[in-house]
């Protein structure tokens, strides 16, 4: 494929995504806030290094996008330096990261203004799912553009959905991880549950996996909830915290009660403020061990 790509934002998940599309022959430019990180992934993956997310948006014809939150890609946006800035005619920006719904359509609008394409491009699964190219990407936007951006985004994910207009895959992404994070929080207290009553870890943990609960989630935490001294972060508590506050905002304007995220928000800033926050999600069941003692 001779389309070239930038990713813009070399944490965890554009790394990998980098690093994916790297390994599949693909031409990739990395843009990164902390210079360090990005010129590693250039090192480490053969990518191109930009000095801006507007000299790599410029380098390519396909922008990816992998930033924390609002804030993150308020500034990776705008201003001299911001991708906006560098984007040639038709450029396609495919923004993964999930944002406020609200963001992700005043981003577009600007994207718009300046000639380029806007997809809202969220996606459903974590560091090890991107490097197997099995992500679910929640896209919403114009159907044209996404078939544009197809042939990148199918190197990383199984399955591609346009959910909707712009602004529709931002929202789907907070509902399903809504539901990750309940998830998160069931598992949690169930593990350390059955540990408080003598059952040993490993075995309890086998057992919710072989369940009917034991979907793709319950099996690929395995070792990060079993081992957790040895397991690095795939996606830390603090960023499950940001999901559950644009979570709560969403419910809020739509008028939709959502006691159950509001409880697991609440036990999410329990852990962060006792020192979780940039740890494993699943560290949720570490705080809840430290509790008991
Ligand atoms: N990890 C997962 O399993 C997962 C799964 C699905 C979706 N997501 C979503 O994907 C996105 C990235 O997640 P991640 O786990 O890769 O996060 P991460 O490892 O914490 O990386 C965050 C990235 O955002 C950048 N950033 C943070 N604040 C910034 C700012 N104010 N201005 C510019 N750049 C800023 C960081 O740059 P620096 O290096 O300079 O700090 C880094 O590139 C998030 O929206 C997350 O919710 C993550």
């Amino acid at each position: 494929m001779s389309v070239r790509v930038a990713v813009v934002g070399t944490g965890r998940m554009g790394a990998a995504m980098a690093g994916r599309l790297r390994a599949q022959g693909v031409p990739v430019t990395v843009f990164n806030r902390t210079a360090e990180r990005a010129a590693a992934v250039a090192a480490r993956t053969g990518a191109d290094l930009a000095p801006s997310a507007r000299a790599a948006a410029t380098a390519a014809e396909v922008v990816l996008v992998s930033l924390a939150d609002d804030a993150a890609v308020e500034a990776a946006y705008t201003g001299d330096d911001g991708l906006v800035a560098g984007l040639r005619a038709g450029t396609v920006v495919a923004d993964t990261s999930t944002v406020d719904p609200r963001t992700a359509l005043r981003l577009g609008d600007l994207v718009r203004d300046a000639g380029g394409a806007h997809l809202d491009a969220p996606v459903s699964g974590s560091v090890p799912v991107v490097e197997r190219g099995e992500l679910t990407v929640l896209a919403g936007g114009d159907a044209a553009d996404l078939d544009r951006a197809r042939p990148v985004l199918d190197r990383l994910a199984a399955r591609v959905v346009h959910v909707g207009p712009a602004g529709a895959g931002a929202t789907i992404k907070l509902a399903v991880n809504g539901i990750v994070h309940a998830l998160n929080q069931a598992l949690s207290e169930a593990l350390v549950l059955a540990e408080a009553s003598g059952v040993d870890r490993a075995t309890a943990y086998d057992v919710f996996a072989a369940s009917v609960v034991g979907g793709p989630f319950v099996q690929y935490k395995r070792a990060a909830f079993v081992d957790p001294e040895n397991a690095s972060a795939a996606f830390t508590l603090d960023l499950v915290g940001k999901d559950l506050d644009l979570l709560l905002a969403l419910a809020g304007r739509g008028g939709v009660p959502v006691r159950q995220a509001e409880v697991n928000r609440a036990a999410v800033a329990a852990a962060s403020a006792a020192g979780f926050g940039d740890r494993d999600m699943s560290a949720v069941a570490a705080h809840l061990r430290q509790l008991r003692s």
